[in-house]
């Protein structure tokens, strides 16, 4: 991104959380360090080191992470310059898949990420609706309101 942003979080976002400095641990590629440290559970984030020491020494070309999850793994080898094919049963890997490992083209700058957090009043009230006390307070429900319907206009989406 090529601006600083001041996003001020909704009170139940959880910011992304800086990756653990262990002790005496391989370096992974620098460009693999910048991939978001997802809260998911079985993320294999904290074996990143261990699986580019492991496999930096192997000569491969390609690589199938068929349970890609959080994306971490393939993106890893997207940074180690291996063709990386990625998939998961679940839509939100799949597309943070598509976003991350398979997209090399599109890259929200600063003013992108501006548009989508805009404070235009939500498009719809969808999230709130369907999720109140569920996930998220209220004050959150609409903050993903205003991003998704800001998405659908930015995208032309109807
Ligand atoms: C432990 S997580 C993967 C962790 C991933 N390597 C990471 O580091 O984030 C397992 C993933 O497998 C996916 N999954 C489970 N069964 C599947 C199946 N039969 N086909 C495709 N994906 C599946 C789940 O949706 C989940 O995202």
């Amino acid at each position: 991104m090529s601006e600083m942003l001041n996003v001020k979080l909704a009170s139940n976002v959880v910011p992304l959380r800086a990756r653990a400095h262990v002790e005496n641990q391989p370096a992974i590629p620098a460009r693999a360090t910048r991939y978001p440290d997802l809260r998911y559970m079985g993320s294999k984030s904290r074996l990143l080191p261990w699986i580019f020491e492991t496999l930096n020494a192997v000569d491969f070309d390609s690589v199938l992470d068929p349970f890609s999850g959080t994306g971490c793994v393939g993106y890893l080898f997207k940074s180690m310059d291996r063709r990386v094919v990625a998939s998961d049963f679940m839509n939100f890997s799949s597309l943070v898949a598509r976003a991350t490992i398979a997209n090399n083209k599109v890259h929200l700058d600063g003013k992108a990420i501006r548009q989508l957090i805009d404070g235009t009043p939500p498009a719809h009230n969808f999230i709130e609706k369907n999720f109140s006390g569920v996930f998220y307070k209220q004050e959150d429900l609409k903050f993903l309101d205003r991003v998704s319907g800001n998405i659908r206009r930015r995208c032309h989406v109807v």
